[in-house]
């Protein structure tokens, strides 16, 4: 049988040149949308039998052929040709093969450029789906860990210098924040992404009667676009997923930054379980947290990728343009940088084994309680800030003495202000001084329990 010849038409004389073939083929990279292209096809072609545009058995056979394709392109029991293209002149091609003329009224009131931009919405609403899954297994991660530490503490840092004491899970909790919101972004992103262009043509639609609304429910889509020039010349939705994948791999480099601080041998907070570490080639005692600096490292590239895409689509006229195929590597690139990260870092937490011991020592040292000072005064009718003034003084002579406040005799309370008695030394326990902060979002036991109950209850529903 003839070999397909795609877009290249007799109008053609002669073949790309070679080198051309490799800058202008995208199938190195877009046989990722193979699945979605697949399905497109297939409710493409069954709408246009509904519509009597394509005989109801060409359909049947195209949906067949097409099933058989997809399994054996994926198989590797089919290949991919450069001077095809794209998976899109592939898939057609193949599927010509097999069928014959069939298959070659799949294309009846279609182009290219909406078929594209049917994929990719496609491949961004179900990778949201998954990015948004791994993101509720991270989350569940850090809840469970963040139950099993309610009762440690850790110091709060500001400027990366102890400040505050704080619960333990606490902290860990404010990564389910970020999370939480960062899901919500993708959610978003994928509502987006939720016309279906099928129908748009190459730009100017299609004079087929075609049943856009068909197609588009067939595909799982909430409705169709409505300008075919924006449909097919528009990659914003990728530039809204790509933005909220960014940020979430911002908040995860500053997990991996975190957790390179908390396993170093300054802090040594934690320890991690060796199948989330490196070796040195050189030095034999180094177990090095190469996993958590990635992570961090990667934030770079998806932010270039999002970078990119804007570049990409800046200037570019209506409608279609080729450059559109650029669009494509950033969003894979994002897409699957994020969902590795996702996977690692939910592995380094479900393993992160906490000295709680260590962690408990870093804030008994340090005056991480002076504010307690301060608020006392105020609660005996001083004013906050000759109050804040007082207790700085009181640091000072702890310094000079070489001790903590709870250490220093009442006298030298009393040497600063008449309003100190016994009482302090209630004051500065640590377990206190966070239970005061009961106030919602705040440390306190009971505020803890309580987010940790909300977001274990969500993340038992978990509705995409
Ligand atoms: N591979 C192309 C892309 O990603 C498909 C559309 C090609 N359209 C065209 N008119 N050459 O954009």
């Amino acid at each position: 049988m003839a070999k397909e010849k795609g877009a290249r038409s007799r109008r053609f004389e002669g073949g790309l040149a070679p080198d051309a073939v490799d800058v202008n083929a995208s199938i190195d990279f877009d046989y990722r949308l193979l699945p979605h292209d697949v399905a497109g096809s297939i409710a493409h072609a069954k709408m246009l039998a509904k519509q009597g545009i394509i005989p109801s058995e060409d359909a049947a056979a195209i949906e067949s052929g097409l099933r058989a394709v997809e399994a054996e392109l994926a198989a590797g029991e089919l290949s991919w040709d450069p001077a095809l293209e794209d998976v899109h002149m592939n898939v057609e091609a193949h599927l010509s093969q097999r069928i014959g003329d069939a298959g070659r009224r799949l294309h009846t009131g279609r182009s290219r450029n909406d078929q594209v931009a049917t994929d990719l919405r496609l491949y961004a609403r179900s990778q949201a789906e998954e990015l948004i899954g791994l993101i509720d297994g991270l989350r569940l991660a850090l809840v469970s860990l963040a139950d099993k530490h309610v009762d440690d503490f850790l110091p709060g840092y500001t400027h990366l210098q102890r400040a505050q004491p704080v619960r333990l899970a606490h902290h860990l909790m404010a990564y389910n924040e970020m999370l939480l919101r960062d899901r919500g972004r993708i959610f978003d992103a994928r509502k987006r992404a939720g016309e279906c262009p099928l129908g748009s043509g190459a730009l100017a639609a299609t004079t087929f009667p075609l049943d856009r609304e068909h197609v588009a429910a067939a595909l799982g889509f909430d409705g169709v676009t409505h300008n075919s020039l924006d449909a097919v010349g528009d990659r914003d939705f990728a530039v809204e997923l790509i933005a909220a994948i960014a940020l979430c791999q911002v908040h995860l480099s500053r997990l991996g930054e975190e957790l390179v601080l908390w396993l170093s041998q300054e802090f040594r907070f934690a320890t991690l379980g060796h199948s989330y570490c490196s070796g040195s080639s050189i030095m034999p005692q180094k177990v090095n947290p190469d996993l958590a600096e990635l992570i961090r490292g990667k934030a770079g590239r998806v932010i270039g990728d999002w970078v990119t895409l804007m570049t990409v689509l800046k200037g570019l006229p209506m409608a279609y343009n080729k450059d559109l195929q650029e669009s494509q590597e950033p969003l894979f690139d994002a897409v699957e940088t994020l969902r590795g990260s996702l996977k690692v870092a939910t592995g380094m937490i479900e393993n992160l084994e906490f000295d709680t011991a260590r962690t408990r020592e870093a804030v008994d040292s340090g005056y991480l309680v002076a504010t307690e000072v301060a608020d006392y005064l105020v609660s005996k009718g001083l004013p906050f800030r000759k109050a804040h003034d007082i207790a700085g003084a009181l640091v000072a002579t702890a310094i000079a003495e070489g001790c903590e406040l709870a250490a220093l005799p009442l006298a030298s309370f009393r040497a600063e202000s008449e309003l100190f008695d016994d009482e302090i030394y209630e004051w500065l326990k640590v377990d206190r001084a966070v239970d005061r902060r009961d106030i919602v979002g705040g440390p306190a036991r009971t505020r803890i329990l309580a987010e940790i109950q909300r977001a274990q209850a969500e993340l038992a529903e978990r509705v995409v």
